[in-house]
């Protein structure tokens, strides 16, 4: 039974089958949720949410709360099933070493999107030529050491988000695809479609896309229809793949049917528009909007794998496999009481990654910057481990210097 109460009602055990408002008045990946703790009221009286619909056929009612669905969070239990799993991917040369080709890479993407989306304001289709070359660029880099072209592709400017965005999802697809084991074609087809999935925006006033708090519901039709928009765009490109339009069509639809267009359901989404969606989300949820700051890629993964509504979590624990579960470029604290930022992903496991460490927490100070890989225990440092995420802004640090 679907039941309205009071936020203040709410308790662990209970589903929350709706949250009552707009999917961005709430801090949620999603508006349907089991209540685990505390924190999940907590954050909704920080948003000012007085009631919430309740399934009390998915959890406790109001009057009967069971107490062995007062279940404690323990934040990355989740996530540390993935540990065990490694990743075949192989560098042939150090992030360090692939970073200036990485870098030349990202710019020559953004500079070949900026233009596309600046032809598609103009009613013009993309030169796929000219996205293919920046695909296999990108290919080549993610063949010597994915780690680099992937850290860089999560600096980005407010100002620059739509480009940089689309930047980033075709690299990460790109990755992904290669990850699964997918052939070139295939991966090419997917780069280009991550290049593309938001060309559709460039035909949404730019206010309406950055504008920040409440849209109305015509307005967040509008924002929506970019993906229909993008569609008709890139119709009139030939030799545009059907994988790439998967990859743009399906990139908003979710497992459960609540997604946009189309609302397609379960694996009607293609399985290249189910690896966008993962794609897509977590690159937006991860990178500072002008409407929402940045989470961190940790927390973010954990969302989506909490999600199997939602993402498939098979693809979701592949993804994690690709990236991490502390992707390069994150900052991590070490239980050395050490803080470093991550190089790449270690052999032995994926909380075992390879970390520029350049911060001492107990003395507050910042060390000579040294590279453990914590999948080999040193005879000087012993057997570290990561035990947490930290915020670079907490900090004031700018991880990628330490790359
Ligand atoms: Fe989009």
């Amino acid at each position: 039974m679907i039941k309205k109460i009071k936020v203040k009602e709410l308790t662990p055990g209970m589903f929350i089958h709706d949250l009552n408002c707009r999917w961005f008045e709430h801090p949620f990946f999603t508006s349907q949720m089991k209540v685990t703790d505390r924190t999940i009221v907590q954050k909704l009286n920080e948003h000012g949410i007085k009631d919430v619909f309740i399934d009390t056929s998915k959890g406790s009612d109001l009057l009967r709360v069971p107490e062995e669905n007062l279940i404690t969070a323990d934040g990355n239990a989740e996530l540390e099933e993935c540990a065990e799993i490694k990743s075949k991917d192989r560098s042939l040369v150090t992030v360090r070493g692939e970073l200036v080709k990485a870098d030349l890479v990202k710019k020559s993407a953004l500079t070949t999107v900026e233009s596309v989306l600046a032809g598609a304001k103009l009613g013009k289709g993309p030169e796929i030529e000219a996205v293919e070359s920046v695909v296999y660029e990108m290919i080549h880099s993610v063949e010597r050491n994915k780690d680099a072209l992937i850290s860089i592709g999560r600096i980005k400017k407010v100002h620059e988000y739509t480009s940089m965005h689309s930047v980033s999802v075709g690299i990460l697809m790109v990755a992904f695809g290669m990850h699964l084991g997918f052939d070139l074609a295939q991966v090419r087809q997917l780069g280009i479609g991550g290049l593309l999935h938001d060309i559709g925006k460039a035909t949404v006033p730019e206010a309406l896309i950055k504008k920040p708090g409440y849209l109305s519901e015509e307005e967040r039709k509008t924002i929506q229809a970019h993906v229909d928009y993008g569609r008709k765009i890139l119709e009139n490109s030939p030799h545009l793949g059907e994988i790439s339009f998967a990859v743009t069509d399906h990139h908003h639809e979710r497992l459960d049917g609540t997604g946009y267009p189309n609302h397609i359901r379960g694996d009607d989404i293609s399985i290249f528009g189910q690896m966008s969606a993962i794609v897509d989300v977590y690159d937006a949820m991860t990178s500072d909007r002008s409407y929402k700051k940045r989470r961190h890629p940790t927390e973010v993964l954990r969302m989506l794998h909490e999600s199997e509504n939602i993402y498939k979590r098979e693809l979701v624990e592949r993804f994690i496999s690709c990236i991490g579960i502390y992707p390069a470029g994150t900052l991590v604290r070490l239980e050395s009481g050490y803080m470093g930022v991550v190089l790449g992903q270690g052999e032995r496991s994926l909380l075992h990654p390879r970390v520029r460490v350049m911060y001492n927490l107990k003395k507050q100070c910042v060390t000579t910057p040294r590279t453990v890989d914590l999948s080999r225990p040193s005879k000087k440092w012993g057997d570290d481990r990561v035990v947490g995420y930290e915020s670079p802004d907490k900090w004031q640090i700018t991880p990628h210097v330490y790359l």
